[in-house]
């Protein structure tokens, strides 16, 4: 692929350059708390580059015939209902230039339906979902982590709408969902992993400064790149700020 005869002709000219590696951006928060928004205001600001967007969704383990029966007492909130290994090792893929496919999940009938999603290999890649902060392994490999923090209530009222509307469920359900596993995992595992965070953005995607922020340092960080590209022999000077 262009990018290892980008890395090979680095690595013959000057062994200390490192290969060019995508920027990774984790962008984690409860749910409903305005992460894709968060993210598509990102992307849109981000035209001269390359970017994928995953969801952590895509992850969620299928269910099989007997889960599905008692499907209101599984807890899709706690980290073990995401096949993290297969996340986790689809992201290094995707950080080391490869292209991946990433799975298509389904939130009607809680299962991985075909076809799969090709991922091409990319400039800024964005991992989005309430518990991309959790695992120690998938928080190493990024370079920007970012925890969108909306209150509670907001994000319940979303929560309604959204999976009344687009998700098939009844408000009932909804609502048991919400006390029985959103909250009480919110509680335990997503909060906590708001202190991995590089930045916090109160209000979500109504952020408008917060995001101009965080696009300004990408573009930083991207244009120290660049020149890396160009002058592969001044990068030893720029090497501690390499992304
Ligand atoms: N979930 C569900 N049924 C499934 C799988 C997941 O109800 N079969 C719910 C989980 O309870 C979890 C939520 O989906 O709380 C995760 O999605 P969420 O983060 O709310 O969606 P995004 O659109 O990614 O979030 P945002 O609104 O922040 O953009």
């Amino acid at each position: 692929s262009l990018y290892q005869s980008h890395n090979n002709n680095n690595v013959v000219s000057n062994p200390r350059v490192k290969p060019k590696q995508p920027f990774f951006i984790g962008v984690a928060g409860g749910t409903a708390s305005g992460k894709t928004t968060v993210c598509n205001m990102i992307i849109s600001q981000l035209r001269d580059q390359r970017v994928v967007l995953v969801n952590q969704d895509s992850f969620y383990h299928s269910l099989n015939a007997e889960k599905l029966k008692r499907v209101h007492e599984y807890n899709f909130d706690h980290p073990e209902a995401f096949d993290t290994e297969h996340m986790l090792s689809c992201m290094e893929q995707i950080k080391r230039g490869q292209a991946v496919t990433i799975p298509n999940y389904d939130f009607k009938t809680h299962q991985s339906i075909e076809p799969a999603c090709k991922v091409n290999p990319s400039d800024i890649i964005i991992l989005e979902g309430i518990l991309v902060l959790h695992d120690p392994r998938v928080r190493d490999l990024m370079n920007m982590k970012i925890f969108v923090d909306t209150d509670s209530d907001v994000r319940l009222s979303r929560r309604i709408q959204r999976d009344t509307v687009e998700r098939g469920r009844n408000i009932e359900n909804v609502l048991d969902q919400y006390a029985r596993f959103v909250k009480p995992s919110f509680e335990e595992f997503i909060l906590p992993s708001k202190k991995y965070a590089d930045i916090i953005i109160p209000r979500g995607g109504d952020n408008d400064v917060a995001i101009d922020l965080i696009v300004q340092h990408i573009h930083t960080k991207l244009g120290q790149h660049e020149l890396c590209k160009i002058y592969p022999n001044v990068v030893v000077i720029f090497s501690t700020f390499q992304i």
